[in-house]
């Protein structure tokens, strides 16, 4: 176990007491967490979250809300350094079921994205070095049907950062790939995090050990009991579900995965998941 050092900045990204109900049914409650730019000595070092919970407990509506493609019912999203109320385009967020434009060429699906932030000569450079950096220049005459899905991952991945400021949500990014598309897709959200300081990616997944491997803080949406032992109605992420791992020494190692110490925390996370 290797501790590296760190510190603290300014907030990226912050929620406070969001609270939601759909249909009536209360989904999320109070939930209260924080990103900080996270700093390294002569690094640059993004933020990488990674966010679990149960199937149907409400992780892809809380991603919708820090996207700010619905409004939580109470509470806020405040985004960047400026921690401005989040509106839609803000946020990068690659859906599980991730869109392209299914008329456009790759190229131009990328162009579209990056026209959005930057001026259109240098739109066209920033799809160029997209294109070379995520290995798709040789497909960037391809239409969405004819790529494969790590391409269009990788794709959807390229085309949120192109167009929005630093944060980006992935939900469900491992689902679908085979074993080497895998490690493609973990290559590439460390050259994300390492591209800019304040780049931040939350990637919700049920694939604990890779997306844990990959971050330095955790959050997990669960239930909470009343005093009573009753099951509170909505989720939320409790200050002891939100895990510090560049605290735990669990950050930014080459491989972690062989760890013990990880292996003991992993087995530790997916009982509190079965549990929660
Ligand atoms: N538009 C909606 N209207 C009503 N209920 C919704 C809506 N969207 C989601 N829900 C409900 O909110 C709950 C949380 O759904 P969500 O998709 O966020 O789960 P999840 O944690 O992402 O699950 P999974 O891991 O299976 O993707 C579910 O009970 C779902 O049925
Ligand atoms: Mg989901």
């Amino acid at each position: 176990m290797t501790a590296h050092t760190y510190a603290y900045r300014d907030p990226i990204l912050t929620l406070t007491n969001v609270s939601i109900s759909l249909n009536n049914e209360p989904i999320l409650r109070d939930i209260n967490a924080q990103v900080l730019d996270v700093t390294r000595p002569n690094m640059r070092q993004g933020q990488v979250v990674g966010f679990y919970g149960r199937s149907g407990i409400g992780k892809s509506v809380l991603c919708r809300i820090m996207a700010g493609l619905i409004a939580p019912g109470t509470g806020t999203v405040e985004v960047g350094l400026a921690q401005q109320p989040v509106l839609p385009g803000m946020v990068g967020f690659v859906q599980q079921r991730y869109p392209l434009f299914d008329h456009r060429t790759l190229h131009d699906n990328l162009l579209v994205a990056a026209q959005r932030k930057h001026a259109p000569a240098d739109a066209r450079q920033h799809v160029d070095a997209y294109l070379e950096r995520f290995g798709l220049a040789p497909h960037r005459r391809k239409y969405p049907a004819l790529l494969s899905g790590g391409q269009r991952q990788r794709a959807a991945i390229a085309q949120q950062l192109l167009c929005s400021d630093h944060l980006i949500l992935l939900d469900e990014p491992f689902s679908g790939l085979d074993v080497a598309m895998i490690d493609e897709v973990k290559r590439i959200i460390v050259e994300v995090t390492t591209m800019d300081e304040l780049n931040t990616v939350i990637i919700v997944s049920h694939d604990i050990v890779t997306t844990t491997a990959l971050a330095d803080r955790l959050w997990l949406l669960g239930y909470e009991h009343d005093a009573a032992g009753a099951l509170v109605p909505g989720a939320t992420i409790s200050p002891q579900h939100q895990y510090n791992l560049a605290e735990m020494g669990l950050a930014w190692h080459e491989n972690v995965e062989a760890e013990p110490e990880f292996a003991q925390f992993v087995e530790h996370i997916k009982n509190e998941i079965r549990g929660s």
